[in-house]
């Protein structure tokens, strides 16, 4: 699951003690293990390799230029979502062939930059945006290639926030309208509209709703084919659990076995874009306690990673894991599950600098007792952690830390208060 361990009573990411990575770089910093994110890229390309898909690895979830060129040099093709992830994934000399382009607002300058850059599909998510890509492709006389995001109306079961492809979301459009979608469109000469693309939300960790959403594209595909639709392509998106609890994720050949066959032998190149699953469990954020207080009935633990750091439990109530780095004795962790039933904990919400009361990084946890200087790791946080950090009360970014073997190296370094003033003017 992960390389993230317990080694003579400190935690250690692969061979390296996080708590020498402290010394080095400070805190809060992001720590990612090399040997995670390449496990769990291959489990997916393993266990879907009966349908050879093309994997692109979604940017937005960890887009570290040390991340996505690791994950190029293992295979993957990228999903991205803006001109700026287009951007990492040229510095990085990506095959732009390899690159699929989603997202309900491109703006006529990222559709121009995608062009020029030859990216391999533009995922397509409403009338308006075909026809601008139309215009746009017209004008560059370049036939571009494009897949429409169709919104299969399945309950992925997730935060009301990353589910999307209810009926009522702003992505994609009705399965209804895909058939006139491709009577309007399906014959143009300037894009030629070859597949379907479909994303049902994120974290999904049931696997019914992708069989749900994979059938009713297939009943698409099927009647298109029929009306005479030359469709070679089926994005199948991202979403895939990641262990943020315990182990409540699928593995990946749990969601293949269902998978797989829905799709063999349909004449279909298959896309997948997972980005959760690879860079979750692959990275941790480091903290160290400021204080301890008690407010009320409530005791806080006081780090100095806040919600700028990481937003997800700000945004979604999300869960991460959180333990010391050295726990005092007989606080080490068999597991996750186990943990807050150890004796002696205390119950505690770990709480950032930030001057909101929705500046938390875990509530209501059973913790181990903590002293001032105490490292914390809060788990599971290598996707939409760094990727979604800000400068809120002005807090310059935390570095990205790569831990290979017994090595590691800062992939991005701390921000400094220059860095945070650097783009405006007096
Ligand atoms: N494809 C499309 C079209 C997407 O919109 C997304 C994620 C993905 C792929 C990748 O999904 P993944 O495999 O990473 O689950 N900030 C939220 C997650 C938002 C996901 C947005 N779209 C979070 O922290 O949970």
């Amino acid at each position: 699951m992960d390389h993230f361990h317990f080694q003579a009573g400190a935690l250690h990411c692969e061979n390296v003690p996080v708590a020498k990575i402290a010394e080095t770089v400070g805190t809060p910093a992001y720590i990612y293990s090399k040997a995670t994110f390449l496990h769990h890229y291959r489990a997916v390309h393993d266990a879907f390799a009966a349908l050879d898909p093309l994997i692109c690895y979604s940017i937005k979830s960890c887009g570290n230029l040390s991340i996505c060129n690791l994950l190029k040099s293992a295979g993957a093709g990228f999903d991205i979502v803006s001109g700026g992830e287009l951007a990492r994934a040229q510095a990085i000399g990506a095959d732009m062939s390899q690159i699929v382009f989603a997202g309900v607002g491109k703006s006529d300058e990222e559709i121009e930059q995608a062009i020029d850059a030859g990216v391999g599909w533009f995922n397509v998510e409403s009338e308006a945006e075909m026809e601008n890509l139309i215009t746009i492709s017209r004008r560059k006389r370049v036939r571009t290639r494009a897949a429409l995001r169709v919104n299969p109306d399945v309950d992925p079961r997730t935060h009301r926030y990353t589910s999307t492809g209810k009926k009522e979301s702003k992505f994609g459009v009705d399965l209804e309208r895909g058939r006139r979608f491709f009577d309007a469109y399906g014959r143009d000469a300037a894009v030629h509209l070859c597949g379907i693309h479909l994303h049902i939300g994120s974290p999904v960790n049931d696997i019914a709703p992708y069989v749900g959403a994979i059938t009713k594209g297939i009943d698409l595909i099927d009647a298109l084919r029929a009306d005479g639709f030359d469709i070679d392509t089926i994005d199948i998106g991202g979403g895939f659990g990641a262990h943020y609890r315990d182990t409540e994720a699928p593995p990946a050949v749990r969601y293949a076995e269902a998978i797989v066959p829905l799709l063999k032998d349909k004449r279909l190149k298959v896309i997948m874009e997972p980005g959760r699953s690879i860079a979750a469990n692959a990275g941790i954020l480091l903290t160290r306690t400021l204080y301890l207080k008690q407010s009320g009935d409530r005791d806080f633990l006081i780090v100095d990673a806040g919600m700028n750091d990481l937003l997800r439990p700000a945004l979604y109530e999300a869960y991460h894991f959180a333990w010391p780095v050295a726990p005092r004795a007989g606080f080490v962790p068999k597991d996750r599950a186990s943990a807050a039933q150890l004796p002696g904990l205390k119950l505690m919400d770990i709480v950032g600098p930030v001057c909101e009361s929705g500046d938390f990084l875990a509530k209501d946890r059973m913790l181990p007792p903590m002293q001032r200087g105490d490292l914390v790791a809060v788990y599971s946080a290598g996707a939409y952690g760094m990727s979604m950090a800000s400068h809120y009360n002005s807090r310059p970014n935390p570095p990205e830390v790569l831990v290979d073997g017994d090595d590691f190296r800062v992939i991005r370094r701390r921000e400094t208060y220059d860095d945070l003033m650097a783009a405006e003017r007096l």
